[in-house]
This record gives structure tokens, C-alpha cells and sequence, in this order.
């Protein structure tokens, strides 16, 4: 399936990572998902699944911490891009083997992508995780209760936790996060705190905890619509949590 969404980002793949405001976004939401996340030898043990992954920054911040990290993105270019970073890593050091790239607008928590271990290469049909997360990708999804209604299905039961970040809708401003060209498939201006806890709440999370993960300064356009970046404006930045009992 093809949306404005899946279009855009396979054009904007190949330079996804050369954009400073990506880079930038990927380290503070992996220094605020470490703070939040168990200590090592927990964490050590996890399965998890990055949802809405792109290049593959968060998934390469997070593999040397986790047991395994299981990739998904609908856009294929952004997929590409992660496997050729896997498969020709840009400095001489050794690539994870851990990380396993899925091209797939996800649906079911059954889908047989899912269902291979990345480390030992068995596959194991309705594989569960332990952790879900999604950088930056809330703000794109139409349907936000079915987009956690996957998610929940595909953690674990008892302790399965999700684990997402986005900037906030902190009112009018927000929306100066895309330039205008860029505005295809954004369905909303960053993500107001009582909506998304609502639909965490609604589709059976339990102990979910909406709060500040960070902030981020970002130049966005002199004029709507100008194309050219200028004024610096700070967006916060949310992390959503929850745990399926
Ligand atoms: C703004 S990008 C963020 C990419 C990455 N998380 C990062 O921070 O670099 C949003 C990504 O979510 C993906 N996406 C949007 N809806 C999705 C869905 N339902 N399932 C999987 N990926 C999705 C898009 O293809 C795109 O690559």
C-alpha cells in the first residue's frame, strides 16, 4: 500500500540522515528512552520493535543495548536505506547483528514478518516483545487507536511495555515543526498530552505516563510557506508509556 506518506518518505530516505534536526531529535530521544528504560542487565534481555523506524537511527542507538531489534517502516526506501547501512557500515567498525529490517505498514501483531528471532534466525509464529518503540511517528498516523491496538497486541502479556516519543502540540507554533512543503501526510501538529493518554487508556494500557522526555530548538521557515529556514523555535518533546498487564 501506498499513502502520500509512504511516497514522501521514500524520497526522502537516501538524505534522511544527512538532516541535522533527525540526527539531533534521534539522540535525545535515545538519552531520554535509556532514563526511562531498565538498568543493563535487563534490558540486556529485551526483544523489541521499533515501529516506524526510518534509516534505522534509533534501532542502531538502541541494538548494542538490547538482545534483539526487530525494524519495521511502511516506506521501502527508508528500509533500503537501514539494510545498506547494515550491510556497509560507514566506518570500519563491525554493524550490529542483532537488528532485523521489515518493510511493512503493520497491522496484525500476528504477521508472519514479525516472527523471526534476528539473532538466533528461527522463527517463531505471534513472536511478542518486550519493548515497543516509535520516534517521530505518532504525528503521521491516521488512526492512533488502532495504531496501539497493534501495538499492544504485539507485546507481551505481563509487563510488555510501550515506550513512544513525539514532539508535543504545545498550540498555534507547533505546526511550524514541517515547513509547508512538507505537510503530506502530517496528520496533526504534535501530540496534545489528554488525547493520547485517552487512547493508551482506551486500548487497554495500564500505568501510562505521559510527561516532558525533552526539548529540542529547531530552525523552521522565515514565512509559512517560504522555504527558507531562519527563526530558531524550541518544541518539546513527549514520551508516552505504558504497560500491557
Ligand atoms: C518522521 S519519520 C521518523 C523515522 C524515524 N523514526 C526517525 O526518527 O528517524 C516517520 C516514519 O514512520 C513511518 N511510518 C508512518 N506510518 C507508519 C506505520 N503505520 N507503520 C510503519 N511505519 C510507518 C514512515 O514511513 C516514516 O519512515
Amino acid at each position: 500500500m501506498t499513502t502520500a506518506n509512504t511516497a514522501r518518505f521514500n524520497e526522502e530516505a537516501l538524505s534522511w540522515d544527512s538532516n541535522p534536526s533527525v540526527q539531533l531529535a534521534t539522540t535525545l530521544a535515545h538519552k531520554a528512552y535509556l532514563a526511562h528504560l531498565p538498568p543493563p542487565a535487563i534490558l540486556s534481555t529485551y526483544d523489541i520493535l521499533d515501529l516506524g523506524c526510518g534509516t534505522g537511527l534509533l534501532s542502531l542507538a538502541l541494538a548494542p543495548s538490547v538482545r534483539s531489534v526487530t525494524a519495521v517502516d511502511a516506506a521501502e526506501g527508508m528500509i533500503v536505506a537501514l539494510r545498506s547501512k547494515l550491510e556497509h557500515p560507514p566506518t570500519p567498525k563491525t554493524p550490529p547483528t542483532n537488528i532485523h529490517p521489515i518493510h511493512a505498514l503493520l497491522t496484525s501483531p500476528s504477521d508472519p514478518l514479525l516472527a523471526l528471532d534476528p539473532v538466533t534466525h528461527t522463527t517463531r509464529p505471534n513472536r511478542r516483545f518486550d519493548l515497543v518503540v516509535s520516534h517521530l511517528v505518532l504525528h503521521h498516523i491516521p488512526d492512533l487507536a488502532a495504531f496501539f491496538t497493534t501495538i499492544h497486541g504485539c507485546l507481551r502479556a505481563g509487563g510488555g511495555r510501550v515506550m513512544v516519543t513525539d514532539f508535543e502540540d504545545f498550540g498555534p507554533a507547533a505546526r511550524k515543526f514541517h515547513p509547508e512543503s512538507k505537510m503530506d501526510g502530517v496528520e496533526r501538529h504534535g501530540i496534545d498530552r489528554g488525547m493520547i493518554r485517552a487512547v493508551m487508556e482506551g486500548v487497554g494500557f495500564a500505568g501510562v505516563r505521559v510527561e516532558r522526555a525533552f526539548e529540542m530548538e529547531k530552525a523552521v521557515e522565515t514565512e509559512p510557506g517560504s522555504g527558507v529556514l531562519g527563526p530558531v523555535v524550541v518544541f518539546p518533546f513527549l514520551i508516552c508509556e505504558g504497560t500491557k498487564v
